[in-house]
């Protein structure tokens, strides 16, 4: 037990700091420790001494090992139970009274029959483990934007990541004063402990896991999982499923979206905001370093994950990221891929899931072009590199506060967030999908958004490479019925100054032998170049079937000359059957939302089909 814990027999024992009076709280606690009995109580304060304390105690039980002081100070390994590796997209859950709510895209179950189900599991589910009261803010304490919230979670590792992944202490139970609101999440590794059984290294339950979410409460409910957005409650369920439905009815935006600021060489400063589907791309484009011979270009970051965009008094679209760190995949992160990362990661971190060295340090795939000829894998079982498997888990992650990153954005704390000039949309996609087009207008952004299709990863727990809709990079995360969300986010052009522009991007097109033809990373500055650009009004393009496309020579290739123009359209061509295919799978997707799918959206598939079918066989920029 942790010497800052209280041990408790009954709720009537449980002593409350003196600065918790929210009497909801007060209630959800007591009520919680009834259900789930846990051994002691932990009120975390969210200073540096008490996560220190937190780490020792990992140590202590073997869920961390300290990596090399010299080598990475301050940091540590935990190595996830084989089976708890990634978020659970089908045990993740939108209860709400009417199923339409949910939408089909979402599970669904009937909120007090999940009720049931759920104070079954967690009914003596904390047994023989210390209770973590962990306070947080979603967004800077004092932004109007800020949404707050309270994690009861029997995992120590996931104390330690809320307080380097959100703003978690005191100060938030303070404000929350006597009658603040804030989302009860409830989280259990659904691990109870006998009397004298010794604990394993990651306790989860392998039989039962439930992501639960009821919007119209709102409140949380997560059993089962101790892995990431499965069990740091702030990220995924209440930034993003939770959010986006207050935000529905509010009239603002959660998103799974990077914010950047991009400050072009004549020293204008543009902010834009990209989602791409998970593990494709926003940590590594949110802190790019431009390439040498474009260098008068400066970007800078916000956020990585998440953004929360509300319509601001200047009739502009402003943007926060509600996250205070990264949690970011490990494994392709090299000095040569994002040497920002890289440095970032040199201390004060916490590894999941990557391999280790003999010397104490951590590797993970491509991090060096050889890898150490020998390791302890993900597992901690020996590993060479002809040992035929992957020494760090594909979903291996990294955690750390934002400020840790060199390039963050002056602004990144700014409690009334940055102005967006575009909207960027990208997918992993090996085939047909242009390197960048800029939709017509608001209409077909919304349209080229909702209809984003993506290979799937090895974030979620499924079949990985298979293309699947992912509307707005927001199929797992979208907390209400999908065709309301297309219709929400129609309706943000309405009664703004300035309509930001919306692009489609594709980094991950392939040859036929199977490689990328874009050399991606940092060169991906020349595509943001010419979005900014394009949003100044200094960018040419060439209005193909999808939009406008830039031509070569619209394009910055100064220290990129081995892209030849023809490798260039071979990664803007538009083939006009495979199109027409991708269209009808466009319908596939609007069928399944039923009447709820907006009319605009649908009118436009029609134009696109039309526009396709009068096009030629193959389109290229330039082309009439
Ligand atoms: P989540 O945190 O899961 O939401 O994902 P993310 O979008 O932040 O993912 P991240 O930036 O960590 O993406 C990691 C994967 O994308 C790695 O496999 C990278 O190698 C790959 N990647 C990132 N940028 C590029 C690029 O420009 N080109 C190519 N080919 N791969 C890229
Ligand atoms: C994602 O999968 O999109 C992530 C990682 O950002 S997790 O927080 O685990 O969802
Ligand atoms: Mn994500």
């Amino acid at each position: 037990m942790p010497n800052d814990a209280t041990p408790l027999d009954a709720p009537e024992q449980i002593t409350f700091p003196p600065y918790l009076v929210n009497d909801r709280l007060r209630t959800f606690i007591r009520e919680t420790v009834e259900l789930t009995r846990p051994a002691a109580v932990v009120f975390c304060d969210g200073s540096l001494a008490e996560y220190d304390r937190l780490c020792q105690d990992l140590v202590d039980r073997g869920t961390f090992l300290r990596l090399n002081p010299l080598l990475r100070p301050r940091s540590f390994l935990a190595r996830s139970d084989p089976g708890d590796v990634a978020r659970v997209e089908d045990r993740t859950y939108i209860c709400t009274t009417d199923p339409l709510d949910a939408g089909p895209t979402n599970n669904w179950v009937e909120p007090e029959q999940m009720r049931q189900t759920l104070r079954g599991l967690f009914r003596g589910c904390m047994r023989g483990r210390t209770l973590y009261v962990v306070p947080f803010s979603m967004g800077p304490l004092d932004s109007p934007l800020a949404q707050l919230g309270v994690e009861l979670t029997d995992s120590a590792y996931v104390a330690d990541g809320m307080r380097l992944m959100t703003r978690m202490g005191r100060e938030v139970v303070e404000a929350l004063g006597h009658d603040g609101a804030f989302v009860p999440c409830l989280h259990s590794v659904g691990a109870p402990l006998a009397r004298g059984e010794p604990d394993v290294a990651w306790p989860c339950n392998a039989d039962d896991k439930y992501i639960v979410h009821f919007p119209e409460d709102p409140s949380i409910w997560s059993y089962g999982s101790g892995y990431g957005g499965n069990a740091l409650l702030g990220k995924k369920c209440l930034a993003l499923r939770i959010a986006s439905v207050l935000g529905r009815r509010e009239g603002w935006l959660a998103e799974h979206m990077l914010i950047l600021g991009v400050e072009a060489p004549d020293g204008h400063k543009s902010f834009v905001a990209a989602a791409f589907p998970s593990a494709c791309g926003k940590t590594n484009f949110a802190m790019l370093i431009p390439p040498q011979r474009l260098s008068d270009w400066k970007v800078t970051t916000i956020g990585d994950d998440i953004a929360w965009i509300k319509p601001g008094p200047d009739g502009r679209l402003r943007a926060i990221n509600p996250e205070f760190g990264f949690f970011g995949v490990a494994p392709g992160t090299s000095l040569r891929s994002n040497p920002n990362a890289m440095a970032m990661l040199a201390s004060d971190c916490i590894f999941t899931n990557v391999a280790l060295t003999p010397d104490g340090d951590v590797w993970w795939e491509d991090m060096t072009e050889t890898p150490p000829p020998a390791l302890l894998d993900w597992r901690g079982e020996p590993w060479t590199p002809d040992s035929g498997r992957k020494a760090a888990h594909p979903n291996a992650r990294f955690t750390l506060p934002l400020q840790r990153s060199a390039c963050l954005d002056p602004r990144w704390d700014d409690p009334a967030g940055v102005p967006i000039d575009a909207f960027i949309f990208g997918g992993r996609r090996s085939d047909m999908m242009p390197l960048v087009v800029e939709a017509e207008g608001w209409t077909e952004g919304v349209y080229l958004a909702a209809t984003l299709g993506s290979e799937t990863t090895a974030a979620a727990t499924a079949k990985v490479g298979q293309v699947r809709r992912d509307p707005f990079a927001m199929l797992p995360f979208c907390g209400y019925h999908m065709g309301d969300y297309f219709a929400h986010w129609l309706r943000q052009r309405e009664g703004l100054a300035q309509v930001p522009r919306i692009f489609g991007v594709n980094w991950f097109r392939k040859d036929p032998t199977g490689r990328f033809l874009w050399p991606g990373y940092r060169e991906n500055l020349r595509v943001l170049a010419w979005i900014v650009d394009r949003c100044r009004n200094r960018a040419q393009g060439s209005n193909g079937p999808l939009g406008v496309e830039p031509r070569y020579e619209d394009l910055c290739w100064d220290g990129l000359e081995e892209v030849t123009p023809a490798q260039f359209e071979q990664m803007m061509d538009i083939d006009r059957e495979a199109w027409l295919a991708e269209v009808a799978a466009h319908g596939e997707l609007f069928a399944q939302l039923g009447a709820r799918l907006p009319e605009e959206l649908a009118s436009r598939r029609v134009a696109l089909r039309t526009a396709l079918t009068a096009a030629p066989a193959h389109w290229v920029p330039g082309d009439a």
